[in-house]
């Protein structure tokens, strides 16, 4: 898989060994910034990431500030795009099988290297299941298409 990833200051650090890690599971990242901790603002990166996913060019995406929350929350306002911010695997697991998510978010203030580790790979090893979930996320997806 290609993965494009994303991060503020504070999730920049997290952000590169995360990378390392996807990368040893046999999947391509593309760092979007930030690419220092030097201060800076996370609806930039959940922006960026957000719009290379919906524009097809890439299976997924991953983003990290200092919660979660901010990036998330920012990336999902690309029409397209739905970002789960979570702090356990099992609901990255879930937000794919269920909710089809094609970014995955956490808070580097949050979670561990290791946590986020388990976060990313119960996300990227998961698959959607459509079926009965299908029409949920469609109605998700009219919501934003009706701006
Ligand atoms: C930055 O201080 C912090 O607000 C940001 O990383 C993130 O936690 C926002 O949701």
């Amino acid at each position: 898989m290609k993965l494009a990833m994303g991060s503020d200051h504070v999730g920049w650090e997290l952000k590169q060994e995360i990378s390392e890690y996807i990368q040893s599971l046999g999947h391509e990242t593309v760092d979007f910034g930030a690419y220092s901790s030097e201060r800076t603002d996370y609806p930039k990166y959940g922006k960026k990431v957000a719009e290379e996913v919906a524009s097809g060019q890439f299976d997924g995406g991953v983003l990290i500030c200092g919660t979660g929350v901010g990036i998330s929350i920012s990336a999902n306002k690309v029409k397209g795009i739905r970002a789960v911010v979570c702090s356990e695997p099992y609901t990255a697991k879930l937000s794919k099988q269920h909710n089809n998510t094609n970014i995955v978010a956490f808070g580097s203030r949050v979670v561990g290297v290791d946590l986020a580790k388990m976060i990313v790979k119960e996300w990227l090893e998961a698959s959607y299941e459509g079926g009965r979930h299908a029409k949920r996320v469609d109605m998700i997806d009219e919501i934003a298409s009706k701006e």
